[in-house]
């Protein structure tokens, strides 16, 4: 069978930084809560003239420096993203007019911080059914665009950044031996809308709208949702929980990686955080933490993966991968 399996990967984040202390002389909160609350100490924050597009293209550049590749053998491009540039046309097209060959696919997905799996899953079946050779993914964000930076109890816990990873079919066996992505699983309940939206949008408000967030029951979801998505991915490739060498989760808040690895039995070891620097930066969470393994050499060829994520909607969803 076809598989999906790892060709490059890229991450950028922007040049400033913003500390927890710094955000404490301009919102009532303190170093000392964001950390013990969540375990976020930083987070990088776009400049006045950058869009979520510049901030795609040059993690999609890095990708394709790290691949060996230049952007016209990549035949489809998928942005992970709740905030694009615009709300016409795709940032998926800014990114493949910048790089790419004219007249390939190229679209945003919606699932907000469970874009990243969205889009393996989506990839991955273009792949599969032989459709394209060569996929981009990538997650990226400029969430402090819909920041209430007058909103204690949201605006210190984001982020801006972008992840990418290219994908080229390969012939596999079929088994959990192979080498690429194994199996995705994504979920939703619109029954949980009210409890992490943003108050705007086109057809309803006019304007872009604020995040708003009910974030203790978020964490009770998150961590019930996250343990269960992991289990089906493991089931449904006869894995255990101890046949993983890293899992890859969102990064929205260090209590809800332990709790979830507590739940799953996983060596907190094995678990690659970045939270701590980059803060959620939503669907590009993923893919900046996968890269940051990869670059200092702790995720390796062979090495399985495990990424889990939950969001917005609600949504959430699970990959399994063989580097
Ligand atoms: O990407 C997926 C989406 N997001 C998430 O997964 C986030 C999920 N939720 C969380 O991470 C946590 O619930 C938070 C970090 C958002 C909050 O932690 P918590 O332990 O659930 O705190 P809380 O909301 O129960 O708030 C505790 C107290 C409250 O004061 P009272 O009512 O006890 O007097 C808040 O008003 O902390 C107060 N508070 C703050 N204090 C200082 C809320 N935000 C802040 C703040 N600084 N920034």
């Amino acid at each position: 069978m076809l598989r999906s399996v790892i060709k490059g990967v890229g991450a950028y984040l922007p040049e400033r930084v913003l500390t927890n202390k710094e955000l404490a002389k301009n919102v009532d909160t303190s170093d000392e809560w964001i950390v013990a609350r969540s375990g976020i100490h930083q987070r990088h924050i776009a400049a006045d003239d950058q869009s979520t597009s510049d901030l795609a293209i040059e993690a999609a550049r890095r990708a394709l420096k790290n691949a060996g590749l230049d952007g016209t053998e990549v035949d489809l491009f998928v942005v992970a993203t709740a905030t694009p540039d615009e709300t016409f046309p795709a940032t998926a097209a800014r990114v493949q007019s910048a790089l790419g060959k004219p007249g390939i696919p190229a679209f945003d997905l919606q699932a907000v911080c469970s874009g990243f799996v969205y889009g393996l899953a989506v990839i991955d079946n273009f792949i599969k059914t032989g459709q394209v050779k060569c996929a981009m993914l990538i997650g990226a964000e400029t969430f402090s665009r819909i920041l209430d930076w007058d909103d204690r109890t949201t605006c210190v816990l984001f982020g801006d950044g972008a992840g990418a990873v290219i994908f080229n079919a390969l012939q596999g066996e079929g088994s959990p031996k192979d080498q690429g992505i194994l199996s995705t699983h994504i979920h939703s309940d619109g029954r949980y809308h009210d409890m992490l939206y943003v108050d705007g949008g086109p057809a309803s408000t006019q304007t872009t709208g604020y995040v708003r967030m009910k974030g203790k029951e978020v964490f009770r979801h998150a961590v019930v949702n996250l343990a269960s998505t992991a289990h089906e991915a493991l089931n449904a490739n006869g894995l255990t929980i101890d046949d993983v060498d890293w899992l890859v989760p969102h990064q929205a808040n260090k209590r809800i990686l332990d709790s979830t690895a507590t739940k799953l039995g996983i060596d907190p070891k094995k678990v690659i955080v970045t939270v701590d620097k980059h803060a959620n930066t939503s669907a590009a969470s993923i893919p900046l933490a996968f890269e940051s393994g990869i670059a200092d050499g702790r995720i390796k060829t062979g090495d399985l993966v495990l990424m889990e994520a939950m969001g917005g909607g609600f949504t959430w969803g699970s990959a399994l991968l063989r580097i």
